[in-house]
C-alpha cells in the first residue's frame, strides 16, 4: 500500500482570493493558473498496519505540530473516502525553495493527495483527485493539471462541483515565469488569514468578485490565441485588484515591500523599452514575472540588477501529476 507522486507548483494569473466555506475550502471566484516546471514536490505515502499514528518527514526532517496536523487531517479525508483505518508514513522532498515565495502547499498537497489516494487503493479520476486536493489547500487543486488550469468554484454547498479543469496543455504555449526573490523578509499574513480578513471587512471585496468573470473570459481567449500582451495585461491588472482589496480591509494590510514596488516599476520600464513582460504577486512580497523565451537573457539580467533582489529563478510551463515507479522515497 505504497505510492509515490510528483506535483508541480502553480502561479495564478487570475487569483483565488476569498472563501465561501472555510472548512471545505470553497472559493468565491474561479481562478486560473500556470503549472510551473521548475518547482515541485515528490511525496511517498505508505499505509501500514503496524503504525499507531501518521508520520511525516519533509526533506528528511521529522515534522510535528501544525504542519503534521494538516497532513493528518488531510489523510483523514483519504481514509474516510477509502473506508480504511490505516495510518501512513509520509515522506516528501520539496524542490520549491520556500524563499522563492511560492506556496509549497500547492505542490505539497497535490503530491500528497495523488500518492495517498493511490496507495490506499482509490482509483480517482483527475477531477476527483482535484476535488480531494482542494480540501488540503485550495490553490493545490490546480496543480493536478499541467499547462493552464482553471479552478471552477462550483455552486453546490457540499463542494462536489468545485475542482480544477485543464484549459490548455503545456505544449500549447512556451511562456516563461521568473520568480524574483527579495532579500528582506516581512512578517507574513498567511493567505488563509489574509483572505478571511478581506472577505469579512474589505468594501472592495464585492468589486473584486464582480470583476472576475470578464477577466476569465478575456484571459482564456488570450491563452487560446497565444496573445501574450492580452494575457499579461489581464494577469497584471487582476493581481493589482486582488492586492487592492487588502488595503480596504480592517485592519488594512499589504504584502508588498518597497522592493516589491521597485520590481513592479522595473517590469513596466521593460515594457516601455519594447520587452513584453508582466508581473503577478501572491500573498507575499516576491514578484513573478511573465515573459517570452526570446527575451530571457535581458529579463533575467534586468531583474537581477535591482537592488534588494537576492535571486531570480526561471521556470517553463510544467506538467501535471505523475506517479513514480521507483519508490526511492519510501
Ligand atoms: O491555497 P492557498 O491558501 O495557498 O491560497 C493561495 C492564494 C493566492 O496564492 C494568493 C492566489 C492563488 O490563486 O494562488
Amino acid at each position: 500500500m505504497k505510492a509515490t507522486a510528483k506535483a508541480h507548483t502553480n502561479i495564478a494569473l487570475i487569483k483565488y482570493w476569498g472563501k465561501r466555506n472555510d472548512e471545505l475550502i470553497l472559493p468565491t471566484n474561479n481562478s486560473l493558473s500556470i503549472t510551473l516546471d521548475g518547482f515541485y514536490t515528490t511525496t511517498s505515502v505508505a499505509f501500514k498496519q503496524d503504525l499507531t499514528e501518521d508520520t511525516f518527514l519533509l526533506n528528511n526532517t521529522p515534522i510535528v505540530g501544525e504542519q503534521h496536523q494538516r497532513v493528518t487531517s488531510f489523510l483523514n479525508l483519504v481514509r474516510k473516502l477509502a473506508g480504511k483505518e490505516l495510518y501512513a508514513e509520509v515522506k516528501s522532498m520539496n524542490a520549491v525553495p520556500t524563499a522563492a515565495g511560492f506556496a509549497s502547499s500547492a505542490s505539497g498537497f497535490a503530491a500528497l493527495a495523488a500518492a495517498a489516494s493511490k496507495a490506499i487503493g482509490l482509483n480517482l479520476s483527475e477531477s476527483e483527485l482535484s476535488r480531494l486536493t482542494r480540501q488540503g489547500s485550495g490553490s493545490a487543486c490546480r496543480s493536478i493539471f499541467g499547462g493552464f488550469a482553471e479552478w471552477q468554484k462550483g455552486a453546490r454547498v457540499d463542494g462536489s462541483d468545485s475542482f480544477a479543469v485543464q484549459v490548455a496543455p503545456k505544449e500549447h504555449w512556451d511562456i516563461r515565469v521568473a520568480a524574483v526573490v527579495l532579500s528582506s523578509k516581512m512578517k507574513k499574513v498567511s493567505s488563509r488569514a489574509g483572505m478571511k480578513r478581506t472577505v469579512e471587512s474589505s468594501p472592495f471585496f464585492k468589486g473584486w468578485v464582480e470583476s472576475i468573470p470578464a477577466d476569465l473570459d478575456a484571459i482564456k481567449q488570450g491563452i487560446s490565441d497565444r496573445d501574450f500582451q492580452k494575457v499579461g495585461e489581464i494577469a497584471e491588472a487582476n493581481c493589482l485588484k486582488m492586492h487592492a482589496t487588502t488595503l480596504g480591509a480592517n485592519p488594512p494590510f499589504t504584502y508588498w515591500l518597497d522592493t516589491t514596488v521597485t520590481v513592479m516599476q522595473t517590469v513596466q520600464q521593460l515594457r516601455d523599452s519594447g520587452i513584453p513582460a508582466y508581473f503577478t504577486i501572491d500573498a507575499g512580497p516576491n514578484v513573478k514575472v511573465l515573459y517570452l523565451p526570446q527575451y530571457e537573457e535581458e529579463v533575467k539580467r534586468t531583474l537581477q540588477g535591482i537592488p534588494g533582489v537576492s535571486d531570480v529563478k526561471l521556470s517553463k510551463v510544467g506538467q501535471g501529476i505523475t506517479f513514480l515507479e521507483d519508490e526511492t522515497l519510501a
